[in-house]
């Protein structure tokens, strides 16, 4: 199976990836966590492009181009050989974040966002997608607390993260079967549970499927 966690910054996907990789890890499955971008030598590479605030001169048709093509290299050197092992893959961020961020955020065309995709992940596309939503004045409250330095993307403003955040509402309506929301602002233990339900909800249907 493979599952992707979205979320605006903050959101506490790192924390809920954490859980449910013991979660399963303590259910015999074998597991692997990747991040995007990134999650490959050639892909962690492309981040720190991506990343540094060296490069607030990129172009966003530059900017899609990179994030899909770290995430076209980690598809094939990492999670389709994982899954035809029988891992279970868990990534922070996948597709659906170029489509909330670079679709939706810069107003990039989605039919040319989704042709991007068909070459990135191929067939790729997650079993499950958990989308942790919290709002941006939460976001900020919460990286205030953290207390660390903003990279190239987090410097974007409330308007961005608004309209982010509305594209990642929209992918929920289009493809409701994939794309969980779960409201952010809940304790870790009961978002970890839900998850939990999603996962064992997705695996009913997926064996059912066989
Ligand atoms: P990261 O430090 O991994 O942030 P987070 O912990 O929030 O996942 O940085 C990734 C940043 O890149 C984040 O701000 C979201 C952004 N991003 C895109 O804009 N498009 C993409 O396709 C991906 C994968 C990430």
């Amino acid at each position: 199976m493979f599952i992707t966690f979205e979320g605006i910054d903050a959101s506490g996907k790192t924390t809920q990836i954490k859980l449910l990789e013991k979660y399963l890890l303590e259910h015999n499955y074998q597991v692997i966590v990747v991040r995007e971008p990134g999650g490959t030598k050639l892909s962690e590479e492309i981040r720190n492009i991506l990343l540094s605030k060296e490069n607030l001169n990129m172009f966003k048709e530059c900017e899609i181009f990179l994030f899909s093509a770290s995430r076209a290299q980690l598809v094939r050197e990492v999670i389709i050989p994982k899954l035809k092992e029988g891992f279970i893959v868990l990534s922070d961020r996948f597709h659906d974040s170029t489509t909330a961020y670079q679709g939706v955020g810069r107003n990039i065309n989605l039919e040319d966002v989704y042709a991007i995709h068909r070459i990135a992940i191929d067939n790729c596309i997650p079993d499950l997608t958990i989308f942790l939503d919290i709002t941006f004045e939460e976001s900020i409250r919460r990286k205030k607390n953290i207390n660390s330095s903003l990279d190239r993307i987090e410097s974007m403003g409330k308007e961005f993260f608004e309209k982010v955040r509305e594209g990642y509402l929209e992918i929920q309506k289009r493809e409701p079967e994939r794309f969980k929301v779960i409201n952010g602002n809940a304790s870790p233990e009961e978002i970890h549970k839900k998850i939990v339900q999603l996962f064992n909800d997705k695996l009913i249907s997926l064996r059912g499927l066989r």
